[in-house]
């Protein structure tokens, strides 16, 4: 415990935890697309998918481990952020490029806002999808969670809320990805950043890609 509060109370043990759990995340996040994206193709896989998830005694294990990951790259990252404006209280008057090996980018500079943006986001989906109306399906034997999603993306508000916020999640990815690498002391290829910044692409228009065919017309019975 001594060790943990000496690591977190450094610049690099926050860096390299922030780094931990954003990739933790990221990984969950390639599970959650890969799932969402049953929606078009399969009503039933869907269901059954989300039955089996919200069954199994584990995910209440894997749900705290998203909790305290979430949690963790919240707190680090806030802290982090704050000790950077401490540093230079005056913000620069401009901001070039700094060419490589810089990584300055626009996404790397505003990750804190991407960030504040993900805060709402996620417990706002909490309550629109794991909380949110139960319906059963036909048969009675487990949760609608299809008809659920579909009738949420029927919403013109929540339509437009996610395909703004998922862009700003992919760009948040773009940056973090290669930087939690980095922040891991793991690795500063530019070929695992291009790799992460290809992740953050794939996620952004795979969770878009619900939104997306519900706007198309897609899951009307
Ligand atoms: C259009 C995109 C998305 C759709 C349609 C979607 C759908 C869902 C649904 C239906 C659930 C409930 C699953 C269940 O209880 O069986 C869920 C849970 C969840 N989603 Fe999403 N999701 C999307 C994007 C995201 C994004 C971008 C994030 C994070 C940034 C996210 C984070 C979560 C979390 C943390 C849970 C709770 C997991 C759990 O407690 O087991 N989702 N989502």
């Amino acid at each position: 415990m001594k060790r943990l509060l000496a690591l977190l109370s450094s610049d690099i043990g926050r860096k390299a935890l922030m780094g931990l759990t954003g990739l933790l995340l990221i990984g969950f996040l390639i599970a959650h697309m890969s799932a969402n994206l049953l929606v078009p193709f399969s009503k039933e896989g869907y269901n059954e998918y989300s039955h089996k998830l919200i069954t199994n005694p584990l995910i209440y294990l894997a749900e705290l481990g998203l909790l305290v990951f979430f949690a963790g790259h919240f707190v680090t990252g806030i802290v982090v952020t704050l000790k950077n404006w401490g540093a230079r209280p005056i913000a620069y008057q401009r901001k070039d490029p700094a060419g490589d090996p810089s990584r300055k980018s626009l996404a790397s500079s505003t990750m804190i806002y991407s960030g504040l943006v993900l805060l709402v986001f996620v417990p706002l989906h909490l309550v629109t999808f794991k909380f949110g109306p139960w319906y059963l399906t036909p048969d009675g034997s487990m949760r609608d969670i299809h008809r659920l999603t579909i009738e949420v993306f029927h919403s013109p508000i929540n339509l437009a809320w996610y395909l703004i916020a998922l862009p700003i999640l992919g760009f948040h990815a773009w940056h973090g990805f290669g930087s939690g690498f980095e922040s891991l002391g793991v690795a500063h290829s530019a070929g695992l950043r291009r790799f992460g910044q290809g992740l953050a692409v794939v996620l952004t228009l795979g969770f878009m890609a619900v939104p997306l065919y519900v706007l198309l017309g897609g899951g009307a019975s």
